[in-house]
């Protein structure tokens, strides 16, 4: 009977113990992942704006902008001070962190 008990009780046990080791492998993986995680945005931008964000027909270029000047087109875009078609409403999509880390992907394409 008490051995039963003990077979019982020792499988949450095992899953809190997994779940505190899985823990920290989680936090570190969100840190790299923040590098990698603009560049997979940046291509959802790419289907418009063109391969590097090198621009195409009428959309305009993003590489090469400053950091600066692309992440300000994008929080005017979200806020509605920037007139604007469809990036008013793709720009509301993302945190003014997402659109900073966008902006510095897209300043250093050449
Ligand atoms: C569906 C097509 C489409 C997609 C997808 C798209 N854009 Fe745009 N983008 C446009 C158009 C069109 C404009 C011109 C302004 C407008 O009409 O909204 C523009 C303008 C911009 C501008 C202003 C550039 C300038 O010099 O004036 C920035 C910055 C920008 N987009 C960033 C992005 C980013 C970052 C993404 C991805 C998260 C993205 N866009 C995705 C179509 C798109």
């Amino acid at each position: 009977m008490t051995r039963q008990f003990r077979a019982r009780t020792g499988w949450p046990c095992a899953a809190g113990f997994a779940l505190v080791l899985c823990l920290p492998t989680h936090a570190g993986a969100q840190s790299l992942q923040a590098s990698t995680q603009a560049a997979t945005f940046a291509e959802s931008c790419m289907s418009c704006h063109g391969l590097n964000g090198k621009g195409q027909g009428a959309i305009p270029q993003l590489a090469g902008k400053t950091q600066e000047s692309l992440q300000g087109a994008m929080t005017e875009f979200a806020s509605g001070a920037r007139p604007g078609t469809i990036m008013r409403i793709i720009a509301k999509g993302y945190t003014p962190e997402q659109a900073a880390a966008l902006g510095a992907y897209f300043a250093q394409v050449r």
